[in-house]
């Protein structure tokens, strides 16, 4: 079944909710017509019921009325809709006078008038509606006189028959004019979002430069293109960020494996003495070396973009791990006389051997840039719940423009210089990977020929156990 478009579902709605509207509307309307006509009717019989009170209270002594008559008569006679019967006093009820001849005799018992007005509403046979006010009437001379006034209530029912009529004529018209304006309306207020369409078909891999024109929307679409170009912006820089990766290793392996390609062809032209062979295969380990580093950093990488295999997250005192790794390039340090100085306390929760592994990143990258006969600081700190540890040292230093690209991975500030020192550019990637682990983050200040201070900032608040992707 084809789906329904979302413009009929809305008229179609706005429809129902108009004819249900409607309808309670004329309903309400109709019974206020009604309690008016009722209202007005009482009113009318209760005034006429009061004047001819007054005259049969004036007509003397006598019981019956006598040529006084017609002065009742006359208050009832310029009414066609209007009758009126006077019984004389019980027994006998004798019918004193009759004005007006309506059809039809009221349902009720003359007995029961009493001093305070009554009123009945009734039907002829013929369907026609009545209302009929009865009274006693006290005369002076003590006598009684029962009053019976009816109302022939036909023109109110023709009204009200015309009501309705007009109603039913007019509802349906007035549903398709709210049907019709509730789809113009919705056809109207949806063409904006034609360009969410175009943009959506326009949208691949290759091309995600397109974004939705923000003018002439109305303010509740303006949001949501707003969050749908910001995803595209993402998704933008995220497949750039992706292409570039890729790029830069294919470019990281070939550069190796070109080099030990052309030394094999080389070495193999011609007969050669075994110390040469013996020190091409020495050369070549150490291109191999370079590959298998930059695999083992890339699979690092993903292994920790992967952190619900990683072990769970324990105690770790950064003074014990900062001597631990300072062991390990005790060698590389004293080659160059650079002193190694730890001073600080404090313990995070996290992966040891992660921590260990970006102290030894930042020492590794802090010998190879200090110059010889200097010092390395690695400061421990901990204020509230910060613990930072920073590793600082004296050498040329790194210009302002590199340090916001340092963390990418492959970027090196000197990359002919740091690919001859056997550097890769993935060591500060690795960092940053490791601190968005531990739900911290690594700082770097540098001034030229002054002091590189490199920080790694945690939050020592309880572990929790590392989720998504970093
Ligand atoms: N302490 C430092 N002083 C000066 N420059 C630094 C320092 N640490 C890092 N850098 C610069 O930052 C760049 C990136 O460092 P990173 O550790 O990511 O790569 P690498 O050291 O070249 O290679 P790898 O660490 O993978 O062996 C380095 O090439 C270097 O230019
Ligand atoms: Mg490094």
């Amino acid at each position: 079944m084809r789906p329904a478009r979302l413009s009929s579902r809305l008229s179609l709605s706005v429809a129902m909710m108009g004819m249900v509207l409607a309808l309670f509307l004329s309903a309400l309307a109709y019974l206020s017509l009604v309690q008016q006509l009722d209202r007005i009717a009482e009113q009318t019989l209760e005034e006429k019921l009061g004047q001819i009170r007054h005259g049969i209270a004036d007509m003397g002594i006598r019981p019956e009325l006598g040529d006084q008559a017609h002065n009742i008569r006359d208050l009832v006679r310029g009414h066609d809709n209007m009758s009126l019967t006077l019984y004389g006093p019980a027994p006998q009820f004798q019918q004193l006078l009759t004005v007006g001849n309506l059809s039809g005799n009221p349902p009720l018992d003359i007995r029961d008038a009493s001093a305070s007005m009554r009123l009945e509403r009734w039907r002829s046979a013929e369907g026609k509606s009545f209302l009929t006010a009865y009274q006693l009437i006290q005369r002076s001379d003590g006598s009684q006189i029962r009053a019976l006034l009816s109302l022939d209530r036909s023109a109110d029912q023709a009204l009200l028959g015309a009501y309705i009529e007009s109603t039913l004529i007019a509802l349906p018209l007035v549903l398709i004019l709210i049907a019709t304006g509730a789809w113009w309306i919705a056809q109207r207020g949806l063409s904006s979002l034609n360009q969410f369409r175009r943009v959506a078909s326009l949208v691949s891999t290759q091309d995600l430069s397109h974004r939705i024109s923000l003018n002439n929307l109305p303010l509740e679409l303006k949001e949501l293109a707003n969050g749908i170009n910001y995803m595209l912006h993402r998704l933008d820089s995220g497949v750039q960020q992706l292409s570039k990766f890729s790029d830069d290793l294919a470019h990281e392996l070939r550069s190796p494996i070109t080099n030990l390609i052309g030394k094999a062809q080389v070495t193999l032209s011609r007969e050669r003495p075994p110390e040469e062979y013996k020190a091409v295969l020495e050369n070549c380990t150490e291109e191999l070396g370079r590959v298998t580093r930059i695999v083992s950093d890339m699979l690092f990488l993903a292994h920790v973009s992967h952190p619900a295999e990683l072990t769970p997250f324990e105690r770790v005192s950064l003074h014990e791990e900062a001597e631990k790794v300072a062991d390990l390039f005790s060698l590389n340090a004293e080659e160059k006389d650079i002193r190694l100085r730890i001073s600080g306390q404090a313990s995070v929760c996290g992966d040891r051997l992660m921590i260990q592994r970006a102290i030894s990143n930042l020492l590794s990258n802090a010998i190879r840039h200090t110059p010889a006969h200097s010092a390395i600081e690695i400061e421990i700190s901990a204020n509230n719940n910060n613990v930072t540890l920073a590793v600082s040292n004296p050498g040329a230093g790194i210009a302002a423009e590199h340090l916001p690209k340092l963390f990418e991975r492959f970027y090196r500030v000197d990359r002919g210089r740091s690919r001859a020192d056997g550097g890769t550019g993935l060591g500060l990637a690795i960092v940053r990977s490791i601190m968005g682990l531990h739900q911290g983050k690594v700082e770097v200040d540098s001034t030229i020929g002054g002091i590189t201070i490199f920080r790694l900032c945690f939050q020592d608040t309880q572990p929790t156990p590392p989720t998504g992707k970093q």
